[in-house]
């Protein structure tokens, strides 16, 4: 079974492959009307469940319309509308889904509901986040990255802010793509150990920098997110936003990085915290690339996952 459940857990050469396949989608469907079909219908016939424990808007639509695209049909599930939500097990649940869809995207809190569901289910399943990774998201910042300034390897990547789960897969990216990672933020919200590991076991460099002007000197790229994710509690916004206001990514913190250096955030951002609109909406910001990116990488990543 070929799911897409992690960026190291998949094979570098699988991820290289991905991302070669994705620039090829987007460049076939270059030139084509809005909401044109593809060329090559191979979704005709499958149906792919989407099931979502969180809220989202990029990854519902880009998943969405990405298998409409491809020929296929999707079924949208959330979880507390299923029986998963009361009481149903994981396992149960994947077995049952593997007898009716062909593919199953899931985005949900605890990674082991993600691998329990893998474990069982006898068709692909892709991660669409957990708390812990995010990886779809860094597929298609990476497919950003080399289509605005070419290979990411050798490359010095920042994070800024909270070492979450988006941070966590562009670690593992780190590894897998040969890119170098500063991480600047406060002590208590480092990323965890391990994802460091991995990308140094690879051979990249990861540096932990906490004054956030010295952390982007020489940076290719900045990358923001969310201060408060959708799995941390609400109770702790505010020690957060305090915590967290001096890695703000703003026009002065930009104009210490590389003077062609891009900034990326996944979205939803909010403006004027984690960056603000002069950053997004500016000369360094590929944001939408990103977002539209997610449509092309995921159709990749469906393809590969069925081998077609
Ligand atoms: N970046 C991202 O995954 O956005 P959504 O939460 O809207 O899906
Ligand atoms: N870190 C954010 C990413 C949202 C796409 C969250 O988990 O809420």
């Amino acid at each position: 079974m070929t799911h897409f459940l992690d960026i190291h857990k998949t094979d570098p050469q699988d991820l290289r492959s991905i991302l070669d396949a994705a620039g090829r989608i987007k460049n076939a469907r270059a030139g084509r009307t809005k909401g044109a079909k593809d060329g090559d219908q191979v979704l005709d016939g499958y149906i792919v469940a989407l099931i979502f424990e969180k809220p989202s808007t990029r990854t519902r639509v880009s998943f969405d319309v990405g298998v409409r695209q491809m020929g296929g049909e999707t079924l949208l599930l959330t979880g507390s509308e299923m029986q998963l939500g009361h009481g149903e097990t994981i396992a149960d649940t994947a077995r049952v889904l593997s007898r009716y869809v062909d593919l199953i995207m899931i985005r949900t809190f605890e990674e082991e509901a993600l691998l329990e569901l893998a474990d069982h289910a006898s068709v692909p399943v892709i991660n669409g986040l957990t708390n812990r990774t995010h990886p779809c998201q860094i597929m298609a910042d990476v497919l950003t990255f080399e289509e605005h300034r070419g290979p990411i390897k050798g490359k010095k990547v920042v994070w800024t802010g909270d070492g979450n789960n988006v941070c966590a897969s562009f670690l593992h990216a780190a590894g897998q793509f040969g890119f170098d990672m500063v991480f600047t933020g406060p002590e208590t919200l480092d990323p965890e150990r391990s994802f460091i590991e991995f990308a140094r076991s690879k051979g990249s460099s990861v540096e932990i920098v906490r004054d956030p002007f010295k952390a982007v000197e020489g940076a290719d790229l900045v990358v923001a997110d969310t201060w408060v994710s959708m799995h941390d509690s609400q109770t702790t916004k505010e020690r957060r936003h305090n915590q967290l206001r001096p890695y703000q990514v703003n026009e002065e913190l930009m104009s210490h990085a590389k003077p062609d250096a891009l900034f990326m955030h996944c979205l939803p951002a909010h403006r004027d915290e984690e960056a603000t609109s002069a950053v997004m909406d500016g000369p360094h910001s590929v944001i939408f690339d990103e977002a539209e990116n997610r449509l092309h990488a995921q159709k990749a990543i469906m393809r590969w996952c069925l081998g077609l």
